[in-house]
């Protein structure tokens, strides 16, 4: 029978395929770089599940797919049948039927997993509300062109314990590295997963203790798409919570700085964040596209 690989979190790698897709990614990165056509996946069809707004993580895989000689599907859950409450089980046997690979963006993580139970093809996670592996594939990237290796390093996550955080956290468990989390109380990250992690996570509340020694800093927005009720009371109890210059020079000298995108100047960074010489989220924006072709590239022809 045919073996699937699904990409729901980071723990669906292991640490050499991690390794393996950030170093593929590397080099699909400089072959595109230098205009090499490399379109090994012909006629194959990604659908595009949307049930939340996007920018990089749409125009990555639609550009990713059509870069490797494929075609891409977007399916907003506003004009497909899931969005009228057809059920999962369905939906993933006729979709799986027709195309070679699936991505989804959606709310509730067990509606990937249910799909992917139900699924012929691959099934990739492109957000839910409690991961974002994806985007993890690029910062691991990110951090390997401009520092090396992550194993051994120290990163600090500042702000809520939200899908981002907990893709953090497990990033840390493959790749072997320390994770501090600043946050405010009542925002933590989920204490299960904590607490399978304790060895290597730590929770502060003082965002200066939690930067000193570390190496990569990390924030993201303080209300996550569905949150958007939340944003006032969020923006009170975030207020010390902010990565500006002043927070980076607390770190190690040569800290990165990344952040998913999009930001919120003057909320989680100050207006001049994204200028600071620390930061390269534009290269981190840019790597969706490599790191996403890299994963694509692993899923299609381990599941053959
Ligand atoms: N970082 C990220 O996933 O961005 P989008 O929401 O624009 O896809
Ligand atoms: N935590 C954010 C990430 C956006 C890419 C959200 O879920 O909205």
């Amino acid at each position: 029978m045919k073996q699937i690989r699904h990409f729901l979190t980071l723990l669906d790698l292991s640490k050499t395929e991690f390794q393996q897709i950030i170093e593929r990614a590397i080099e699909l990165k400089a072959m595109r770089k230098a205009g090499e056509i490399y379109a090994p996946f012909p006629h194959k069809v990604l659908a595009m599940i949307f049930e939340k707004s996007s920018t990089r993580t749409r125009v990555s895989f639609e550009a990713g797919m059509a870069q490797f000689g494929g075609h891409a599907l977007f399916l907003s859950s506003r004009d497909t049948q899931l969005g009228r409450g057809e059920p999962i089980e369905d939906s993933a046997k006729v979709i799986s039927s027709m195309v070679d690979i699936v991505m989804i963006r959606t709310f509730a993580h067990q509606k990937i997993v249910d799909f992917a139970k139900h699924s012929s093809v691959p099934v990739i996670n492109a957000l839910t509300d409690d991961y974002h592996p994806c985007q993890l594939l690029a910062d691991m990237q990110t951090y390997w062109e401009h520092r090396g290796n992550i194993q051994g390093k120290t990163v600090t996550w500042v702000g809520d314990g939200n899908n981002m955080c907990h893709s953090y956290i497990n990033a840390a468990k493959v790749l072997d590295f320390q994770l501090n989390i600043a946050c405010p109380e009542g925002y933590d990250p989920d204490s299960d997963l904590v607490a399978k992690n304790a060895e290597r996570v730590t929770i502060f509340r003082d965002i200066k203790d939690a930067v000193h020694n570390s190496d990569l800093i990390v924030t993201d927005v303080w209300a996550s798409m569905g949150q958007e009720e939340e944003q006032k009371a969020r923006e009170k109890s975030f207020v010390n919570f902010q990565v500006n210059p002043a927070v980076m020079s607390l770190a190690n000298t040569d800290a990165l700085f990344m952040h998913c995108l999009p930001a919120h100047r003057g909320e989680e960074i100050s207006e001049n964040m994204l200028d600071d010489p620390s930061s390269v989220v534009f290269d981190e924006a840019e790597n969706r596209l490599h790191a996403q072709k890299a994963l694509m590239e692993f899923l299609l022809n381990a599941s053959q």
